[in-house]
């Protein structure tokens, strides 16, 4: 595992889209497994930017995404879907068709559920990148969650809930449900790369690196993965 500290959050997001760029122009159609939160927010703006400077072509990129609220539609402001349209796709040249989230508002979730596992076998990611909940989960694997979980429909642990109600105006707005691809599926890609940012991330980032595998911090299954690359931030690695 290659642990990188830098300075703050601009310079994680900085080598973030880097070693992203990289992966895009060593293979001008390798599969991307997109992530969305506060975390990620800077390396979507310097991948935009790379794009906008002629450095980036993303035409035969295909992106998959990690999870979606239960109950959201791609016009919801607070849906992934809408999340990834505003901070990436509407920016760059990749091909809509060929970027793929799970549907939060399907009426049949277990469907759903199937029909995306079934596209995560089809297309094998080149890179993963991640972030990590203050309780160490990883895409929606709350604490507990088995390390061989496939895609499926979880609850959202209180934690979650409470950090990730910043972004609605009421905490009751938050949804309680996700539709999460699982540790497993995370595992599968060959290359993952995870960005911690801020204090409130230090506790979960010694628990992934330096605390026992256990379900417990689903994060730290990232310990027996072949490639993975940790950028933090100065304050993210401060317990370690
Ligand atoms: C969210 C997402 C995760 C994300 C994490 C951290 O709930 N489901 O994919 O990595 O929690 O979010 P943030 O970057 O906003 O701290």
């Amino acid at each position: 595992m290659k642990i990188v500290t830098v300075e703050n959050y601009e310079e994680m997001s900085a080598l973030a889209a880097k070693i992203i760029g990289q992966s895009v122009q060593s293979n001008p159609t390798a599969t991307l497994g997109l992530a969305t939160g506060s975390t990620v927010l800077g390396t979507y703006a310097n991948l935009r930017q790379a794009y906008a400077s002629g450095q980036l072509s993303f035409k035969d990129i295909r992106t998959i995404n990690l999870d979606e609220y239960v109950g959201l539609g791609c016009d919801h402001e607070h849906s992934y879907a809408y999340y990834m349209l505003s901070n990436l796709f509407d920016h760059i040249d990749i091909d809509r068709a060929n970027t793929f989230i799970p549907r939060g508002d399907a009426t049949d979730l277990e469907a759903e559920c199937q029909r995306y596992g079934d596209l995560l076998a089809k297309l094998p990611r080149d890179i993963q990148l991640l972030g990590i909940g203050s309780d160490g989960h990883i895409a929606f694997n709350e604490p507990g969650s088995p390390f061989d979980s496939r895609t499926r429909v979880v609850q959202l642990a209180t934690s979650t809930i409470k950090d990730n109600s910043r972004l609605f105006s009421r905490i009751e707005d938050v949804p309680t449900r996700a539709i999460t691809v699982g540790i497993a599926d995370i595992m599968c890609a060959k290359k993952l790369l995870l960005l911690a940012s801020g204090l409130n991330k230090a506790k979960a980032v010694k628990a992934m690196l330096q605390g026992a595998v256990d379900t417990c911090c689903p994060a730290s299954i990232l310990q027996t993965h072949t490639d993975v690359t940790v950028i933090l931030d100065k304050q993210a690695a401060s317990l370690l």
